[in-house]
């Protein structure tokens, strides 16, 4: 049953009843048109209350609905609206908790509307790149008025139902004690001869001067939406709601909204809104497998990693002990936990007590015995085999049984690590971005033994630290800085062939990307590649690169860390300024290898770049290494600075079509350093099918 109708004396109660939160899925739909139906029909019943079971009035549509023909079969959202504005008899929604979206726009077309105190109220459409399609952007704005509808429906934030108490938005609002459903039934009954019933429909916006703020609206909203649509889209059809009569508005609000839902960039956030929900979900580890409890942890390094891992565990109130080997390397690790946090009080994102709480549940040591007891343990040490040889060994003997021992390795075998201890299943790849206390992705990597309790405790943790966990198989660099590699290469080779740092990382940066690959080199060290390279030099010969970046190690020229890096950097300024000896030397190297420099495009640039990483993650997928496309574009977005309105690299690489992807690659192959590129036979046989990797 999807709604529940009950008689209350002379009242019809309808209850939608669609867990989790109610979503006005078709079913959801008929049932409370019918209930509104069985209403009018019995003579004995003299006004309706439509509420929600559980959780939630109502939050909006349901996504499962979501780019399915259901969302368009009748009785529609539009349709359930209109049988609730045109009843007869009165119509009483009864909020609670959580009313949102399709679920406010049908409190909207009801002729009364009462809640209790603490109901998230919210538009958010706009998160996904839409506008409220059912009426919102015309009735808000008559009950709320302009100002404030229109910002709730541009910043699709919630407003506590308390705050709203006083406007037209409710005619009551109980007190926190108050049994919402009997409340509701009293409201109905002294409300139920009351005529003609009040629709919001008939209310007018009274907003003088209304043009002047409009405009205002239209160029803040503008600076502030960068290549997102839908933001300005609400200003305008909020502004129908003044300039228009209602029946037109609701015309310009609904083919606003079937413009709105045919753009990339809407297409993209809901894509990733998707692609965030089904990471959590491996196959083989079904939804009800047990998870262990995480009620202590342990973080062995208290370095640039160490300590910001330490950090997620402490924002959760998860107790952390953080080993060093020295002293001075625990103390400094945890002085700057405390001044992370210090900086934070003084933005004003945290209290006082807070700041209290964290730090009393950070402890320090030398010794391995005072960590045994933890549940997990997260080893963030020098990444060298035989450091991580050493700390899993230890590990093995001092943790109790059950713990979980967690990597955070970048580049490292797991299953090797996994081999030195005696209990491989426990062992599991927990990998963080820096800094890890920000960065919202967190890829757990699977060994070839971990247990399915260890995995689906990973994912559940991940939820619990706020981070956005996409499971990752053992490889070199695991989805993200395998595909990064390509990028990097390719980068590399635009160097030798005519470009220079500045115009590969402003052609990077204006197709979406945070910051271009030669800005990144200078913030993260180009050391760290460097020291790359050499080991890649040795035990991979084969992988060609440009040594360009290692001519600019030579150099000294780390980044931003020597002041010097690619670019240089003025102190107190993070502007990268280019700098002439590195040109040259850039220039120089392309003679010395005997390559012509010629002009290259920006289109060259970012296709190269993009398509290298496209097409080492089809590689990706065909092992098996990702679950799926959605998850990789997930990695991208959450931990690269991927442009959002471009939904992932896999979204992208289908929106422009597989078929035009393969065929630049193919190009790419007769140019210059043409063997890095060979098409990942994936990608060669979902073009041929005319199909996507997300299809
Ligand atoms: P770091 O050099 O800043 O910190 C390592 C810390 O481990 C140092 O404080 C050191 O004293 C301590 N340490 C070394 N050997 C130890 C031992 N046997 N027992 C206890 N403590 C020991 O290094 P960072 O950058 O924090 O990297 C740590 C790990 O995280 C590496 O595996 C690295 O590949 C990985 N990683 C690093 C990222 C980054 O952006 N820095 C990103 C993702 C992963």
């Amino acid at each position: 049953m999807t709604a529940e109708y009950q008689v209350h004396g002379t009242v019809a109660v309808i209850t939608l009843n669609n867990p989790p939160v109610n979503g006005l899925g078709l079913a959801t739909r008929t049932a409370a048109v019918k209930g509104i139906q069985q209403a009018l029909a019995d003579d004995a019943v003299k006004a309706i209350v439509i509420t929600g079971a559980g959780k939630a009035f109502s939050g909006g549509a349901d996504i499962k609905e979501f780019n399915s023909p259901k969302a368009l079969t009748e009785p529609s959202l539009h349709t359930l609206i209109a049988t609730a504005e045109s009843s007869t008899k009165p119509v009483v929604a009864a909020i609670h908790t959580v009313c949102m979206g399709g679920g406010l726009e049908l409190s909207l077309g009801c002729h009364y509307r009462v809640a209790m105190p603490g109901a998230q109220i919210a538009l958010p459409e706009v998160k996904l790149g839409l506008l409220p399609g059912a009426g919102g952007t015309q009735r808000l704005p008559r009950v709320l008025g302009l100002e404030m509808a229109l910002n709730m429906i541009v910043s699709g934030t919630p407003v506590l139902s308390d705050k709203l108490a006083g406007t037209a938005l409710f005619d009551q609002v109980f007190a926190a004690d108050a049994d919402l459903v009997s409340s509701a039934v009293a409201f109905a009954e002294k409300i139920a001869d009351a005529r003609p019933l009040p629709k919001v429909r008939d209310r007018k916006v009274d907003y003088p001067n209304h043009e002047a703020f409009l405009q205002f609206s239209r160029n803040t909203v503008k600076a502030m939406s960068g290549p997102f649509p839908a933001p300005l889209e609400c200003v305008e059809t909020v502004a129908a709601s003044v300039t228009m009569k209602f029946e037109d508005g609701m015309k310009f609000e609904r083919e606003r909204f079937l413009h709105l839902i045919q753009t990339t960039e809407s297409k993209a956030l809901r894509h990733a809104f998707f692609a965030e929900r089904v990471a959590s979900k491996v196959p083989d580890v079904p939804a009800d497998t047990p998870t262990r409890a995480i009620k202590q942890a342990a973080v062995i390094g208290a370095g640039t990693m160490g300590g910001g891992i330490a950090m997620n565990f402490l924002n959760a109130g998860i107790p952390v002990v953080m080993l060093e080997t020295r002293q001075e390397a625990l103390d400094k690790g945890l002085a700057t936990i405390r001044k992370n946090y210090e900086n934070t009080m003084k933005k004003g994102k945290l209290t006082q007590e807070k700041f209290d709480q964290r730090m009393a549940l950070v402890s320090g040591t030398l010794a391995y015995e005072d960590i045994g007891q933890a549940d997990i343990v997260v080893e963030a040490v020098f990444e060298d085999m035989g450091v991580k040889e050493t700390v899993f060994r230890k590990l093995d003997e001092v943790m109790k049984p059950g713990a979980i021992l967690a990597s955070n390795t970048s580049t490292l075998d797991l299953n090797q690590i996994a081999g030195f201890t005696k209990r491989p299943q426990d062992v599991i790849g927990t990998h963080f971005f820096s800094p890890a206390n920000v960065m919202k992705l967190l890829e757990i990597v699977r060994g070839a033994q971990t247990g399915k309790d260890v995995l689906a405790t990973a994912l559940a943790l991940s939820k619990k630290l706020k981070k956005t966990g996409v499971v990752s198989g053992v490889c070199d660099g695991f989805i993200g800085n395998r595909m990064i590699e390509q990028y990097s290469r390719q980068a590399g080779f635009l160097l030798e062939e005519g470009a220079l740092p500045e115009q590969v990382d402003k052609a990077v940066e204006k197709f979406g990307f945070a910051m271009g690959p030669f800005r990144m080199g200078d913030l993260a060290g180009n050391d760290i590649g460097w020291a790359i390279r050499k080991r890649r030099y040795v035990e991979k010969p084969e992988i060609s690169y440009s040594k360009t970046a290692d001519l600019l190690c030579e150099m000294g020229r780390f980044g931003q860390k020597t002041g010097a890096g690619w670019y240089d950097y003025k102190a107190g300024d993070r502007k990268a300024y280019p700098n002439e000896q590195v040109n040259a030397m850039i220039v120089q190297h392309s003679a010395d290898i005997g390559v012509a420099r010629r002009k290259i495009s920006d289109q060259e640039i970012v296709e190269r770049l993009v398509y290298s990483m496209v097409n080492e993650a089809a590689h990706i997928l065909e092992e098996g290494i990702a679950l799926r496309a959605s998850d990789i574009d997930m990695v991208y977005l959450t931990g690269y600075g991927f442009p959002l309105f471009r939904g992932g690299p896999m979204f992208y690489a289908d929106t422009v079509g597989l078929p035009n992807v393969l065929a630049a690659i193919n190009k790419y192959a007769q140019g210059h350093q043409g063997g890095a590129w060979k098409p990942a036979p994936l990608l060669v046989k979902l073009a041929e099918e005319g199909k996507g990797f997300n299809s």
